[in-house]
């Protein structure tokens, strides 16, 4: 990667300050208006689009794609497949994440959300992603898949390996990339044998559901399946937190909208639109053309790879007033935000994502009294794409 310094906001974006606050060199890129807000090369190759409309065309057009993986052995999630493959696989999982299957999660949810803040709360200090943001989706997820609660510990180093290995490979040092070798076969050999039990012995959860479609004949292969399983523990670990932790520090940097929120409980959906579009988990995700396409008058040609920064086009001035001031009461705007991407890959947790967030920040607007940041502050964490404290100290009372 060389570096421009004629154009220094595009390289300002993988600086690592930026974890903490990428949001002013989003706002540059936007300032610079005419084509280049919308679409650019990038010196360092690919393009790379801040803009809404650039960001949702893309995302929905099948000229755009994931890029063809080197033929390496390994079998990749739906997440970064192409149709048909992801068509068959994506459809096998979403006959878990149906509105209705989610919807009657929600008292478990709510007694966990209870549970974790009634433990937090003991002490008058306590780090709200350790006790509440990171356990909520773990238990969630682990419960809906079926990995007993024994295992769960063991996840949280390789699930975070997984999560920074999202990020464009040209950001991680080699150490980094090995962690991430190990951690794929660690969840591999965990699926496989955790299989082998559930078709000894089937229970009511999504791997005994996927065991049973994989021994019925071709439409699931043993290596899809444990494929299938890391990617959604993957997303219930490293996504939904980074929800509740964005949004309790957005609140606790905004008292006024806390205030609001507090005495309109029953706006927490959408209060958690206006947060996703605030801070959304996902910062960015990328598409290769799979021929050449037309975007903005321009050709990207096939093969060549956009940067679409989900972030940049939650704030961008053409669709949102203000873009860079938490409003609550956005409401029916807010919900226009890319947090889930759009298209066919558009998030499969989207609704339990959504229940996950109301349910945690409603009863953190609720219980906890007066709340504010613990002096250490927030500890961002490395990754770039999947962004959001790894810390996040509150005081309250
Ligand atoms: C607030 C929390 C979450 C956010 C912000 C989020 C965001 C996203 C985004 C942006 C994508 C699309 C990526 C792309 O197009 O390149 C995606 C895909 C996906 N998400 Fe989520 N996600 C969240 C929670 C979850 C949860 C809880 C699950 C499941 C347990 C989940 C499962 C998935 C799956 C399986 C895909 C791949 C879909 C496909 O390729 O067809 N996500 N998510």
């Amino acid at each position: 990667m060389s570096l421009d310094t004629e154009r220094p906001e595009e390289f300002s974006l993988f600086d690592p300050r930026r974890r903490v606050d990428p949001y002013p060199a989003y706002a540059a890129l936007h300032a610079v208006g005419g084509p280049e807000a919308r679409l650019r090369r990038t010196a360092f190759g690919p393009w790379l689009s801040p803009s809404h409309g650039v960001c949702a065309q893309v995302l929905r057009d099948p000229a755009f794609g994931r890029a063809e993986q080197p033929d390496d052995g390994r079998t990749r999630s739906f997440l970064a497949l192409n149709p048909p493959d992801h068509t068959r696989l994506r459809r096998l999982a979403a006959k878990a994440f149906t509105p209705r299957l989610v919807e009657a999660l929600r008292p478990r949810i709510e007694r966990l959300a209870d549970e974790l803040l009634d433990r937090a709360l003991r002490e008058p200090e306590f780090d709200l992603v350790r006790e509440f943001a990171h356990p909520l989706p773990v238990i969630v997820i682990s419960e809906l898949l079926g990995v007993p609660a024994e295992d769960r510990d063991r996840f949280a180093a390789w699930s975070q390996a997984l999560a920074r290995g999202i990020d464009p490979e040209f950001l991680l040092p080699p150490e980094t990339l090995a962690v991430l070798d190990a951690a794929r076969a660690e969840f591999d050999g965990y699926f496989r044998e955790l299989a082998a039990r559930r078709r000894a012995e089937p229970a009511a959860d999504l791997l005994s559901a996927l065991v049973a479609v994989c021994d019925e004949g071709e439409s699931l292969s043993e290596a899809e399946l444990t494929a299938t399983c890391t990617l959604l523990l993957i997303a219930g670990h490293e996504t939904t937190v980074n929800l509740i932790a964005n949004g309790v520090l957005a609140l606790l940097r905004h008292p006024a909208e806390l205030a609001w929120f507090r005495a309109h409980p029953e706006a927490a959906p959408q209060v958690v639109e206006e947060l996703l579009r605030f801070d959304p988990p996902v910062q960015l995700t990328m598409r290769t053309a799979l021929r050449d396409a037309e975007v903005e008058g321009r050709t990207v040609a096939a093969g060549e790879q956009v940067l679409l920064l989900l972030g940049a086009a939650n704030r961008d001035p053409a669709v949102f007033a203000e873009p860079d001031r938490l409003d609550l009461r956005r409401s029916a705007e807010a919900e226009r935000h890319l947090a889930f991407g759009l298209g066919i890959h558009f998030c499969l947790g989207a609704s339990l994502a959504r229940l996950e967030g109301q349910i945690a920040l409603a009863a953190f607007a609720r219980r906890v009294a007066a709340p504010r940041l613990g002096d250490a502050g927030p500890v961002h964490r490395e990754n770039l794409i999947l962004r959001g404290p790894a810390v996040l100290p509150v005081r309250h009372g």
